[in-house]
């Protein structure tokens, strides 16, 4: 990109302490025309709009790479957030790109469930977005020709599941999908839960009489996630793919993961806040409460936290995302939808968490010394955006970057209470839970879309990324480039 120093900026934002994945700067940041143009000092007597952050960290826009918005569960209730919401609520927490799913119902085409969604966003979405496709019927037709296709179009990862009767698929569709990933350059999610042993476990804990929702995090056990994780990472290695673990939750599946990292397999993580700060006991609260907390995987235990939080500071956990699954506890399409009695088996699967995400990692890592600050860009904006094809238009601070910001106040203690976030939930898993450091101002594109809780900007000024062309087959590139055995930070 061609700098003009003499050229006038949109807006400079002054005085802050800039950070990415690799480093701290003092410096200024110019923008034109929604882009940073210079990284520089003495900014502001250039510029028409100058925010002075003095004495706050500026970091690049998070990316959560893994949130649900209005898609409907695999029993057919909807999610309470839409693009509307959901992105309003990203941006109330310094996020700035979000990667929702279009599901695919078995039997519907992908080029249908896709160009669905693309209607549900449209003037919707206050801060950008691309999609992933969950694809759970992967017909002749999918693997010969809508895949490939929608992949030539940007359309670059997609999402497996090897448990729920709705979606799941079987080993041989998943190598078919792994190695189709391989060859056009994409990459496989996999939900890896051993379905079987759910419904096994979820029978004998129902002729026992044990329906309360805390038998949830029993059913769905660590050990049914560790095979499942070892199994999508064999069929990955038989088929030569690479591989995205999404939301692990337990100490073992994080062994089977790293070992195949050990062994130079292209396989990559991801953790969410649900099972760094939540455990099972969350599922034990009194009555049908527990549900609020009901997803899977489960939160589990504390030790399995202590792994997670391990596998973040060394690198074999890639990326932190939200898992996002916005259900609410009242009313017809939420936790209660079957009323306060019915087994836990029966109760939607999803906690919400987009506007949280960064501030929980922030605090509980950052703040405590459990990560450092260049690791909290990488998991939370530098990995993601790298991995899905972003980069570096979106997850960084640099010259012709999108001017994508968060202006954090990393000494300011907020009370997390659902009344303080714009998701259209009526509950949040983390009330009452005190956190150090939160984001004052987001922006994105050069514009201010929240500032001190108040979401400044309109619905549909988010842009679609495949529109803008910016998302990239050659994520396989980077994909490469991430040490498969931990080492976060990479230079371009
Ligand atoms: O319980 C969860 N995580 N619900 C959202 C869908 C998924 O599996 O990611
Ligand atoms: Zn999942
Ligand atoms: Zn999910």
């Amino acid at each position: 990109m061609e700098i003009d120093p003499n050229e006038r900026l949109d807006l400079a934002v002054c005085g802050g302490t800039v950070v990415t994945a690799t480093d701290t700067m003092r410096c200024d940041i110019g923008i034109h025309e929604g882009r940073i143009v210079q990284l520089a000092n003495g900014l502001a007597k250039r510029a028409e709009q100058v925010i002075n952050v003095e004495g706050k960290l500026v970091l690049p826009g998070g990316v959560d790479a893994h949130c649900h918005l209005d898609q409907q569960s695999p029993s057919g209730l909807r999610h309470a957030d839409d693009f509307f919401s959901g992105t309003r609520s990203a941006a109330g927490g310094g996020t700035t790109t979000i990667i929702p799913f279009a599901n695919q119902k078995k039997g519907a085409t992908l080029r249908s469930i896709v160009e669905d969604y693309r209607l549900r966003a449209l003037n919707r979405a206050v801060v950008d977005y691309a999609f992933h496709i969950i694809v759970s019927d992967p017909n002749d037709q999918v693997i010969g020709q809508e895949l490939p296709s929608l992949i030539g179009e940007g359309y670059t990862s997609f999402k497996v599941f090897m448990t729920y009767d709705a979606l799941r698929i079987t080993d041989l569709q998943m190598l078919t999908l792994l190695s189709l990933a391989s060859r056009e350059g994409a990459l496989l999610m996999v939900h890896a839960e051993n379905h079987d042993c759910i419904e096994w476990l979820t029978d004998a804990l129902k002729s026992a009489g044990k329906t309360e929702p805390k038998f949830h995090g029993v059913a769905h056990s660590a050990v049914g996630e560790t095979e499942a994780t070892f199994r999508a990472i064999s069929l990955a290695e038989v088929s030569g793919a690479s591989l995205m673990v999404v939301h692990v939750s337990s100490a073992r599946a994080l062994e089977e993961i790293e070992r195949a990292q050990a062994r130079g397999l292209r396989v990559f993580a991801e953790t969410c806040p649900q099972y760094l700060v939540l455990t099972q006991d969350n599922l034990c609260n009194c009555g049908f409460e527990g549900a609020k907390f009901v997803c899977s995987p489960p939160p589990r235990s504390v030790s399995d936290q202590r792994a997670l939080w391990r596998g973040l500071a060394s690198g074999s956990l890639h990326i932190f995302s939200s898992d996002h699954a916005p259900y609410r506890y009242e009313g017809a399409t939420g936790k209660k939808s079957g009323g306060e009695h019915v087994p836990f088996d029966r109760i939607v699967n999803g906690v919400p968490g987009l506007e949280t995400r960064l501030p929980i990692l922030f605090s509980e890592g950052v703040q405590k010394g459990r990560i450092d600050i260049q690791q909290f860009v990488a998991l939370t904006a530098t990995n993601p955006a790298r991995l899905y094809g972003l980069y570096p238009r979106k997850g960084t601070i640099a010259i012709g970057s999108d001017a994508d910001l968060a202006v954090w106040d990393p000494g300011l203690e907020v009370e997390i209470k659902h009344e303080i976030l714009h998701d259209a939930m009526d509950y949040t898993p983390y009330e009452g839970m005190k956190v150090r450091g939160w984001p004052m101002i987001t922006i994105s594109r050069g514009e201010v879309v929240c500032r001190n809780g108040e979401v400044t900007s309109s619905a549909g000024r988010g842009h679609f990324l495949l529109d803008d062309r910016i998302v990239t087959r050659g994520a396989g590139k980077f994909r490469n480039r991430l040490s498969p055995s931990g080492g976060q930070y990479y230079s371009t």
